[in-house]
């Protein structure tokens, strides 16, 4: 169950389409994932990632589409295939911790294997290796109920590796951890999945989690894909209105494209008379006089004591909150609030009359 095939995809969802009596969960996506990547499915609650997890592990039936894992095409509705999920190979995770109270770490990691009525030397081997990759050695004979949250999601790895499987599916396994534990949950998630090299999917609301762990995200809003890319893609270049939104903080003004070509233009906003014309990136589609809305991040642009050549537009500090490195600024510009990362060093303060100025290499103008 190793062949990739000539697409490079080893797992493949086409036109997935899965209904909950009216509610269309899953409105026709299409993605692929390479053989040993790691991919997240990021998007708010309800807006059908669990549901897509559920079709490629066969625990849903879809409506509509076909999902192929390595050279078994494991559902397919128009040609009525479904592949039972016992048969699917696929390990999984959640957010649950989903282990087993009465056993110990060990026999909890074992069990798959042993309802597979392996060796019990080959079980015993393949145990102790699932436990030294999640960090769990000295627990090892500890009763489950003895472990931390963080020790219990690393068993349910374990577990869900033990029996190598040919896919790995993560649904939102860190969101019951505590903060401090969950950005160090991600790291090492990360890196036991790269040690394994298992093909993986991961399903998250939490976007940090989304940008470290991931080789791509899929970004999805109400069962439809919204844009896919890898995490520095997704962060420094959104389409649309949506990811810019969703992805991190970002100033986002309505205007329109008055200049295209290539990926590089120009776009217009204005408050008021105060009009700005800013040169911009553009986001794919956008052509000379479509609406669109232009999306710059508060690191990327500056609010300065002087008028600077660039483009720039005149407003008031409303509100400073020193951060340490650095100072974040809210200044007005008629009915709209830039949010910027200004440097400690520019001494702004509330009420100074500043320019907001943009880095043309920085802002973009993305589909409303
Ligand atoms: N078993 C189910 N029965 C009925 N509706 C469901 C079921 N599972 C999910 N839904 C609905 O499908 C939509 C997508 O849900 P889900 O895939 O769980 O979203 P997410 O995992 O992104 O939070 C939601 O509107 C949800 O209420
Ligand atoms: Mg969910």
């Amino acid at each position: 169950m190793n062949a990739e095939t000539a697409n490079g995809s080893y797992l493949e969802v086409a036109n997935l389409v899965k209904y909950f009596g009216d509610d269309r969960a899953v409105d026709g996506i299409s993605f692929g994932v390479p053989q040993g990547k790691f991919l997240t499915l990021l998007g708010p609650s309800g807006c059908g990632k669990t549901t897509t997890l559920m079709c490629i592990a066969g625990l849903h039936k879809p409506d509509a589409g076909d999902i192929r894992i390595g050279s078994n095409a494991v559902a397919s509705v128009s040609r009525g295939e479904f592949m039972p999920p016992e048969k699917r190979d696929i390990g999984m995770v959640f957010q649950s911790y989903a282990i087993w109270p009465h056993m110990t770490v060990s026999q909890n990691v074992a069990y798959p294997l042993e309802i597979r009525k392996l060796d019990r030397s080959e079980i015993d081997d393949r145990v102790r290796e699932a436990i030294r990759l999640v960090g769990l050695e000295d627990m090892a004979e500890k009763g489950a109920t003895q472990l931390s949250g963080g020790q219990q999601q690393r068993a349910a790895l374990a577990r869900a590796i033990v029996s190598h499987p040919c896919l790995l599916l993560f649904d939102e396994p860190l969101s019951n951890l505590d903060l401090k534990l969950r950005e160090r949950m991600r790291v090492e998630l990360k890196r036991i999945q790269h040690e394994v090299g298992i093909t993986s999917i991961y399903v998250t609301h939490d976007q940090a989690e989304a940008l470290v762990m991931s080789d791509d995200i899929i970004v999805m809003s109400k069962g439809r894909i919204e844009q896919t890319g890898g995490p520095h893609a997704i962060y420094a270049r959104p389409t649309n209105r949506y990811v810019s939104n969703f992805i991190g903080i970002a100033n986002l003004l309505e205007g329109r494209v008055t200049r295209a070509g290539g990926d590089r233009g120009e776009i217009e906003v204005a408050q008021g008379e105060s009009r700005l014309l800013a040169p911009c990136l553009l986001a794919e589609g956008l052509a000379e006089g479509d609406a669109a809305v232009l999306s710059v991040r508060p690191e990327n642009i500056e609010a300065v004591k002087s008028k600077p050549s660039g483009p720039a537009v005149e407003g008031e500090v409303v509100q400073t909150v020193f951060l340490g490195n650095w100072l974040d600024c809210r200044v007005r510009w008629g009915e709209f609030e830039w949010k910027v990362q200004a440097h400690p060093r520019e001494g702004l303060r509330t009420g100074d009359k500043v320019y907001v100025c943009l880095d043309p290499d920085h802002t973009l103008a993305v589909r409303p």
